[in-house]
């Protein structure tokens, strides 16, 4: 395991409250490294990027570029120009489903794979390329454990197929994709492979070359960078191609008007995925992050989870009769650190919150995954908590403790 109660003392807020925090899936905290350089940018540097001639922009750009350079090594990126920076992953979904109209990729006879395991952000945006475009919308569904279903998936793609969206982990269950698989299947029609990773890139190594996917996203919050960044990298030859859907200044080497049309050269990416003023302070502390777990190491990270995700669902089953069911079975196989579950006659909403009055932080609800959640058959949502590397065996035994005194009171009253 990780050496979790010291890596506890990086955090300023996690160390000095007395919370047993499960909810990372949801945000993860932020090491004081982080919350000190957004801090000192802010205090030293404040300058805009990629437009002014004095010193402190050229230290915001270089700062700025340079955060690029660090997630690019961190997802194994070729270069640099291949990772574009957003709001969040959903802003990233959001811009890839755009292009496929922008650059006419998707069109009336189409079809779009998804699979109804993916949180609604990789889901919403292709149901809003269908209703533009009238492609089709197919769904895929997952197996009883959350995997998606291949034989499914090798019967819903066609040479129609335009995109297939999935998620390298799952939001709610916790297991893990073989998205290679996937990409293989899908290129093999011409489709485009989008990769949800915002549950995977924090918590296990991922690399872009070995995926074979087009675009991935993920984002900075849930990575202990700042709220309000997020990753799209994609492939580089598709950056340089296509057609960006949203646009201004920043983004472009020239404009020109010629007679009643405007001239537009676009910038090398990523700047014509940028436009406008970025998150420059959220890059900075977002590179902080990416150091931070590059020293720490993702597959030590992984296996920390896997092994907190092992003995909470051991401590669960202990509990017998009042885990009414894990959604995505009980088995550890393929699956990092989450776990949702439900509890025998309690609403999951009552569950987080009398959790919550014990300092325990979870989440209760559809986790932004409804379909797969009633897919399953859990039509009332799920408690659903999860791990980070800051977290340790007290917290799954607290959580424990907490959920066996529920049911003990509520056997008495
Ligand atoms: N997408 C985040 C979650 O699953 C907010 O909780």
């Amino acid at each position: 395991m990780l050496d979790y109660k010291a890596l506890k003392q990086d955090f300023p807020l996690l160390s000095s409250l007395d919370i047993v925090y499960l909810d990372n899936a949801a945000t993860t905290h932020k090491p004081r490294r982080v919350i000190d350089a957004v801090k000192r940018f802010y205090e030293e540097i404040n300058a805009n990027i990629a437009r002014g001639l004095y010193e402190l922009s050229v230290k915001a750009t270089k700062l700025y570029e340079e955060a690029h350079e660090l997630v690019a090594t961190l997802i194994g990126a070729r270069s640099w120009t291949e990772v574009v920076f957003t709001r969040s992953s959903t802003d990233s979904a959001n811009i890839v489903a755009w292009t496929m109209v922008v650059n006419g990729i998707v069109r009336e006879n189409d079809n779009i794979v998804v699979s109804i395991g993916e949180h609604h952000s990789n889901m919403l945006p292709w149901k809003m390329v269908s209703e533009l475009t009238g492609a089709e919308l197919r769904f895929v569904p997952v197996d009883e454990r959350g995997f998606v279903d291949m034989n499914r998936l090798e019967e819903l793609v066609d040479d129609r197929t335009k995109v297939v969206a999935v998620n390298i982990v799952s939001n709610v269950t916790g297991r893990v994709n073989d998205v290679r698989r996937i990409a293989r299947l899908a290129h093999r029609y011409g489709a485009y492979v989008v990769v949800d990773g915002a549950q995977a890139v924090p918590h296990m190594k991922v690399d872009v070359g070995s995926l074979e996917v087009d675009f991935l996203f993920f984002s900075g919050h849930k990575m202990m960078g700042p709220t309000g960044t997020g990753v799209l990298w994609m492939r580089e030859d598709l950056a340089r191609e296509l057609a960006p859907p949203i646009r201004g200044g920043g983004a472009i080497r020239s404009v020109r008007v010629e007679g009643s049309s405007l001239k537009v050269d676009y910038a090398d990416p990523p700047w014509k995925w940028e436009p406008g003023t970025p998150h420059i302070a959220g890059a900075v502390g977002l590179s902080e992050a990416v150091r931070y777990l590059l020293e720490i190491g993702l597959d030590r990270i992984a296996k920390h989870e896997e092994e907190l995700t092992r003995y909470l669902l051991s401590r669960l089953q202990e509990l017998g009769e009042v885990v009414e069911g894990v959604v995505g079975g009980w088995d550890t196989e393929r699956r990092l650190g989450i776990v949702a579950f439900t509890v025998k006659g309690m609403a999951p909403h009552a569950v987080a919150l009398a959790l919550g009055l014990r300092n325990i932080a979870v989440r209760a609800g559809f986790h932004c995954a409804e379909p797969l959640h009633r897919f399953l058959g859990f039509n009332e949502g799920s408690v659903r908590a999860s791990f980070y590397l800051y977290n340790g065996l007290e917290d799954v035994d607290s959580l424990i403790e907490a959920l066996s005194g529920l049911v003990k009171r509520r056997g008495e009253s």
